[in-house]
């Protein structure tokens, strides 16, 4: 199939990727001319793990193209995919503006009739809006044809993304239109091989379905982060009693670690536009109200352990392992480490931190503390641990599970671990010497 995928950004880069790598002819296009450089040269601008390898791999193949002409790019396309931002505006709501801004292009210049789908995040109603655009643009133009517009939102985990879009637990089709539905499902067919994973429903389900998704994770951790506070004051320990609820099918096992907070890109982002679109029909959502408050406190954890077992933290040298909101990825956006960095910067502490992949983004942040030297982004994670009072884990990337804890005690001038996702055994911990607080989890 000839697919154009508009926006080069996370969502767009992975779809336009996989769809190539399934054989289909996909031309992927941004308005940045250097994003576009990068990428005509195998350079993927995002922190995906294998990205850049189907992007070689479909360029060499002449499956995969890349440009800024947005009329030439869609010209033959039988599909086209709307993947570009919808940030949150000031209110909190989704600034859909580049997706009508592109629906209006594509009305003013496509020269036959396409299935248009909406990728991005977008509140419910957006395909409807784009749908509207399409027709007016077509009803001033006289032609004779109509775009379909689908409701295609997308389920996929940074750092776990292509793996995501390869083995999907489903495809969500919004539409009501039999032949866009027809083609969408041949689109998607290859990845959903003998299981009946696609879910065909109306556009505007489909739009809810996304927010409904990831509010609910988002809930999940709040709740389980909840339960482990009172787990600290109750003498529980909260890794018994995820196992405990866990096993019960009904629940399972996923989304119930409790930590130091959900950052990234989407949960808070969602959370907000859904509170939007709820306040717009006076309705109030106590619960998703209480999801975004708890995780806000939930990301002050480290600093009150911090406190609790340092007192006065002015003057202290703390380290850091794992600045990226989660493993597998370099986002910082809306990231734990933020809270704690802001509050240790501001509190006249010394940070030496590692990560193996957000450094650069968090050195863009506070380029002041790296220039006066009050915070240190370090390549080895045991040089940062050296004198420093506490090590704190904000991140459980794959290289903190099973570090050398001898080498942990002797270089800490005091040996306590904070552990902010639950990654050591506290008994373990205890046998070496250090001092291990996690969350929910008893001393
Ligand atoms: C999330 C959803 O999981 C995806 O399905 C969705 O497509 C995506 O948002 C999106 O809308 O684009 P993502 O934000 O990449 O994906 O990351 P998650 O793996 O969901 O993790 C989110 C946060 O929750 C991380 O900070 C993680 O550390 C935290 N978390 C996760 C917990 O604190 N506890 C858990 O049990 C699970």
């Amino acid at each position: 199939m000839q697919i154009t995928v508009i926006g080069c950004g996370y969502v767009g880069l992975v779809t336009a990727t996989c769809f190539a790598e399934m054989g289909n002819r996909v031309s992927c296009v941004d308005t940045s001319t250097q994003r576009i450089n990068a990428l005509q040269r195998g350079e993927a601008p995002i922190f995906e793990p294998g990205i850049e390898a189907l992007i070689t791999t479909n360029l060499r193949a002449g499956r995969l193209a890349f440009s800024t002409d947005t009329a030439g790019a869609c010209s033959r396309a039988e599909v086209i995919f709307i993947a570009v931002g919808t940030p949150s505006a000031a209110d909190g709501s989704a600034d859909i503006s580049q997706i009508v801004a592109v629906a209006s292009e594509l009305g003013r210049t496509l020269d036959q009739p396409a299935i248009v789908v909406c990728k991005s995040t977008a509140p419910v109603g957006t395909a409807c809006r784009v749908q509207s655009v399409l027709d007016h643009q077509c009803q001033r133009r006289q032609v004779a044809w109509q775009h379909r517009v689908v409701s295609n939102p997308e389920f996929l985990k940074e750092g776990a993304a292509i793996d995501d879009f390869m083995r999907p637990d489903r495809v969500v089709l919004g539409t009501d239109d039999a032949d866009a539905e027809r083609v969408m499902r041949a689109l998607y067919e290859p990845f959903v091989r003998n299981h009946d994973r696609i879910l065909c429903m109306s556009r505007r389900a489909a739009e809810m379905t996304k927010y409904a998704a990831n509010t609910f994770l988002a809930t999940r951790i709040s709740f389980i982060n909840e339960i482990a506070s009172l787990c600290e004051q109750l003498g529980v320990d909260v890794e018994e009693v995820r196992k405990g609820i866990g096993s019960d099918q009904r629940i399972g096992h996923h989304f119930i670690y409790a930590g130091c907070g959900y950052g990234g890109s989407c949960f808070p982002k969602d959370i907000r536009a859904m509170l939007q679109m709820a306040a717009q029909y006076d309705m109030p959502m106590p619960i998703l109200h209480s999801v975004e408050a708890r995780n806000q406190q939930q990301k002050t954890w480290p600093l009150r352990m911090l406190k609790r077992e340092l007192g006065n933290l002015h003057g202290r040298t703390l380290a850091i392992w794992g600045l990226a909101f989660k493993p597998g990825t370099d986002d910082i956006r809306d990231a734990p480490s933020l809270v704690l960095l802001d509050a240790l910067l501001a509190g006249g502490s010394s940070v030496q931190a590692f990560d193996p992949a957000a450094s650069d983004n968090i050195a863009q942040r506070y380029p002041e503390a790296v220039k006066e030297g009050q915070l240190k982004l370090l390549q080895d994670p045991y040089a940062a641990l050296n004198n420093a009072d506490a090590l704190v884990l904000l991140t459980e990337w794959k290289q903190f599970r099973q570090p050398d804890f001898h080498l942990v005690a002797q270089r800490l001038r005091t040996p306590l671990v904070i552990d902010g996702r639950n990654q050591y055994d506290p008994q373990t911990m205890a046998s070496l010497g250090l001092r291990h607080v996690g969350v929910g989890r008893q001393v």
